[in-house]
């Protein structure tokens, strides 16, 4: 059993009034069409935070109308490269004037940890968008060797207007990983954040605004997935959609772009990643490692290690320390200091959650800790290691989604590439190692877009990453990500003054 804390809120920080919960479209806050409202509820209690704008398809389509005006006739994409990046380097600014205020709201709405909202994921934010400030002017295109009297170059262009659909999970750094480098492509767009967490969204549009970004470049529709995110991925008039979340919501994502205007599609989809630890790793760090990879962000993070192979040398000593560390593991207020996981983000993950941990134990496979919700009210659940699982047990085969590993004992090597392979998924692993052999080996023989060593976790704007198999396809961060929001087009001329035949 986990560590409860009783700290109240009310005595880390003041909860400020939430002030912005209209739709964004072409530079302004407006109500919906329909004047319907949803509830947005504090993971924490359960309780009403706000009552948000509800966007459906017809103000979709007000939006689409007006990033495509903003697109077509609008300065953002003729501006140079350097003045966009100018632009953002301000908005980024304003991120960082409103950092505390900003990570409250990700807290009250995703029950994410206050500190780590501080000091890691809203200054990330940032410094996602001023990395791709710093890409705006430095897009080039290629000058052309062509195998005839032929001269030709080609120019990148933005891709158009583009829709973004994200996830609850990290709302701020999911909407900069995305919106960053499309503006910096010079692209406009409608961004629509989950239906769990649209309070930061709608205060970055205020932000975007104050910062210069011309009215119709970024509009925001807050609302659900089947009728705000199913009007954005059918629109005739979006070129690209870009599009975080459930591998199954990615399916209908794709089927609505191939039977509208076959817009192209990029998807970061979910993941069941192995961690791999060898006999020589230091049990204490690989421990550590371990349960950071399973808990950090009450396991509600698409790369979390939820499979974790351990060689049989040092399995046993591994799992001592693993359960006794787990218990000294504080669950509660998320904005307590003391607390490393908060509540699960809603009352569905909590239930889906819990679900999976009865499962695996009709299945067979052995609590070694937690396995139980916890607290009196809100969404939180123990720490949950289960050992004695089979490759074949749904628990080791679902993306969970939540604060449950599943352990597991292997001899060599091979066995190892070959289980940790066994998945749908690919979108990330880890090793443990300090043989650069044995690290080779399997980093390159893993079918995932990221491979971290002696890590966990190592993201940076600078890094893309992505998915292999059911994981997706497409990259966010890094250049890579750059490219996904703009287009070749090439320019053909005969070097000689002459009519070409
Ligand atoms: P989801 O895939 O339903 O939601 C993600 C986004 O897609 C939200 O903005 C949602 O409104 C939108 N959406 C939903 N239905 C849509 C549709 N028909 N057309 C267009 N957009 C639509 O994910 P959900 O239900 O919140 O979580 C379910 C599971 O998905 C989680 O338990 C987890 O396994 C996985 N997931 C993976 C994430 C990742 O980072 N890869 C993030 C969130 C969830
Ligand atoms: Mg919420």
């Amino acid at each position: 059993m986990a560590v409860q804390s009783n700290g109240s809120s009310e005595s880390f920080v003041k909860i400020p009034e939430i002030k912005f919960k209209k739709l964004f479209i072409n530079g302004e806050f407006v109500d919906s069409i329909s004047g319907k409202t949803f509830e947005t509820i504090d993971p924490r209690t359960g309780e009403v935070i706000a009552r948000i704008a509800e966007g459906d398809k017809e103000d979709v389509d007000l939006a689409v109308k007006a990033a495509r005006d903003a697109f077509d006739h609008g300065p953002w994409p003729r501006l140079s490269g350097y003045a966009r990046g100018r632009i953002m380097m301000k908005f980024a600014d304003l991120i960082d004037e409103n950092v505390q205020e900003l990570a409250i709201l990700d807290t009250i709405d995703a029950g994410k940890l206050f500190d780590s909202g501080k000091t890691v994921d809203i200054p990330s934010a940032a410094g996602t968008l001023r990395y791709y400030a710093g890409a705006a002017d430095k897009i080039h295109g290629e000058t052309l060797k062509m195998s005839r009297e032929l001269q030709a170059y080609t120019l990148l262009e933005p891709i158009g207007v583009v829709g973004h659909i994200i996830p609850w999970n990290f709302p701020s750094l999911m909407f900069f990983m995305k919106v960053s480098p499309a503006l910096a492509a010079g692209c406009t767009m409608v961004v629509k954040p989950a239906e769990q967490t649209p309070l930061s969204a709608l205060y970055y549009a205020h932000l975007a605004k104050l910062a210069g970004i011309p009215d119709g470049v970024i509009n925001v529709i807050t609302g659900f997935g089947h009728a705000a995110g199913a009007a954005i991925s059918s629109h005739m008039d979006i070129d690209k959609v870009s599009f975080t979340g459930s591998t199954e919501v990615g399916r209908l994502v794709m089927q609505a772009a191939a039977t509208s205007n076959l817009k192209s599609v990029s998807l970061e989809l979910g993941g069941k990643s192995p961690l791999i630890i060898f006999n020589d790793a230091d049990v204490d760090k690989a421990v550590d490692l371990a349960l950071l990879g399973i808990l950090y962000n009450k396991g509600e993070i698409c790369v979390a290690s939820s499979r974790v192979f351990v060689q049989e040398g040092i399995y046993d000593k591994f799992v001592n320390k693993l359960a006794d560390k787990a218990k000294t593991w504080v669950v509660g207020d998320p904005f307590d200091p003391s607390v490393r996981q908060g509540p699960q983000v809603d009352k569905k993950q909590f239930d889906k959650i819990l679900s999976y941990i009865e499962h695996g134990k009709r299945e067979g496979a052995t609590l070694l800790t937690g396995g139980k919700p916890c607290g009196e009210k809100g969404y939180f659940i123990e720490p949950t290691v289960f050992v004695d699982v089979m490759d074949n047990m749904v628990i080791a085969k679902d993306e969970i989604f939540g604060p449950v590993m599943s352990l597991m004992k292997f001899k060599t090597i091979n066995e190892a590439i070959e289980r940790a392979n066994g998945t749908r998924y690919g979108l990330a692993a880890g090793i443990v190692t300090n043989d650069l052999n044995v690290a080779n080996t399997v980093s390159r023989s893993i079918r995932a877009g990221v491979i971290w060593i002696n890590c966990y976790f190592a993201f940076d704007r600078d890094c893309p990453y992505g998915g292999y198999k059911m994981s997706g396809f497409g990259r966010d961060f890094g250049l890579d990500a750059l490219h996904k929001y703009l287009q070749t087009k090439s320019v053909v001329t005969p070097i000689y003054n002459s009519p070409w035949l």
